[in-house]
């Protein structure tokens, strides 16, 4: 059998990481300036989050979410201190797509309604409901077309209030800068409106922090920095550093109905594990104030060039945009410097290194960059 075939798989083969480095299986040493999308927070290989795994799998690998978890109540009760939810409860699961399906249908039983409001270029999975709610036709089947979704412009008000007045929308799903969809932040005054219309009418407000959330953006959660509180909020990516885990945290107004959600494998001692130990390293190195920190040093010696348009986002989710194609340059970044970067279609460049990336590192970046154009 052969794997089918739906990557686009550049010619490097990883065999090891550690910190911001990856090597590949001809000793050749890389920058990871993507983290596996968002993913690796900490750093590769981060020895306390190796140790608390290690020690996890050789006391007990599995037993299944109908027996008691002390960890998952220990990682709820964390997770509600770094973030100041202490009164939200936490559904865990294990991909994003999942996360974001699990609020949908949250949203659509405390409602009763059907409909959802999303974003144009927003994205949120390739699932049934989240691929639903993604804005790129490429990726829809008729299946997922049969969700009753209507996509607004970001920062669009009008269009925003005419839908949720109808008082038909159960959700407004957002990514608080949308990552995939070329880095793009939504105004905090539209972010402000959209929360109280949601209040005003009886709309949920799920709030995507699968990419953005965990000390990204130099803030626990993206959305922080617009200073709203969202009924749902869907998480996922960095929670255990590259271990499948994801969840929702969810407001004190929703009934929790045993037997309506579920996951086989959300919450597993070793994923809950290694998500404790992603929050003790964030905490002990500090590390949403570094992110804080090399995004504006990166933002600020990215070099200026007539073939780029503009450079934005926030802490370390950062987009170039060019005004070509970038698929060449990160082509050349990879094969010549060493260098591994993320895209946001056709003309951005996205950054989303660990959060432990020195400023030797981005220094690396930036020289590398500056030879190319
Ligand atoms: C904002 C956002 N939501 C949801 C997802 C889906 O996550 P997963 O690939 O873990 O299903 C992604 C993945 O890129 C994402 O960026």
């Amino acid at each position: 059998m052969e794997l089918f075939n739906v990557y686009n798989l550049y010619n490097v083969t990883p065999v090891k990481a550690q910190g911001c480095s990856i090597w590949d299986d001809k000793g050749q040493e890389y920058l990871d300036m993507y983290a596996g999308h968002a993913v690796v927070n900490i750093g590769h290989s981060h020895p306390k989050f190796v140790a608390a795994v290690t020690d996890q799998m050789q006391q007990m690998a599995f037993v299944g979410n109908m027996l008691q978890s002390p960890q998952q109540q220990q990682l709820a009760k964390r997770l509600g201190k770094i973030s100041g939810y202490d009164n939200y409860s936490l559904f865990l699961c294990s991909t994003g797509a999942e996360s974001v399906e699990n609020a949908l249908k949250l949203a659509s039983f405390h409602t009763g309604r059907q409909r959802v409001l999303a974003f144009k270029r927003g994205y949120h999975g390739r699932t049934s409901g989240a691929g639903a709610v993604t804005d790129n036709a490429s990726i829809q089947s008729l299946y997922n077309r049969v969700h009753k979704v209507v996509y607004v412009d970001l920062n669009d008000t009008a269009t925003l209030t005419k839908e949720l007045e109808t008082q038909k929308v159960a959700a407004c799903i957002i990514e608080p800068i949308q990552g995939t969809g070329g880095v793009h932040t939504p105004s905090v005054e539209f972010m402000q409106t959209l929360e109280k219309l949601c209040h005003q009418n009886g709309t949920l407000l799920i709030m995507d922090e699968v990419q953005t959330g965990f000390g990204r953006t130099g803030k626990f959660f993206a959305h922080e920095w617009a200073g709203v509180h969202p009924d749902l909020i869907c998480i996922g990516k960095p929670m255990a550093n590259g271990l499948p885990c994801a969840g929702v945290m969810i407001a004190p107004v929703f009934e929790a109905v045993k037997g309506r959600l579920g996951s086989t494998f959300g919450g597993s001692p070793i994923v809950t594990a290694a998500a404790l130990s992603v929050l003790d390293v964030l905490e002990e190195e500090k590390l949403m104030a570094n992110a804080k920190a090399m995004g504006e040093f990166l933002k600020e010696h990215i070099p200026t060039s007539p073939r780029i348009k503009d450079v934005r986002g926030k802490g370390l989710m950062i987009g170039i945009e060019f005004r070509e194609p970038v698929a060449p340059i990160r082509q050349k970044l990879l094969y010549d410097k060493h260098i591994i970067t993320g895209s946001a279609g056709m003309n951005v460049i996205r950054l989303l290194p660990p959060l432990c990336i020195t400023q030797q590192e981005c220094y690396t970046f930036i020289n590398a960059l500056k030879s190319i154009l």
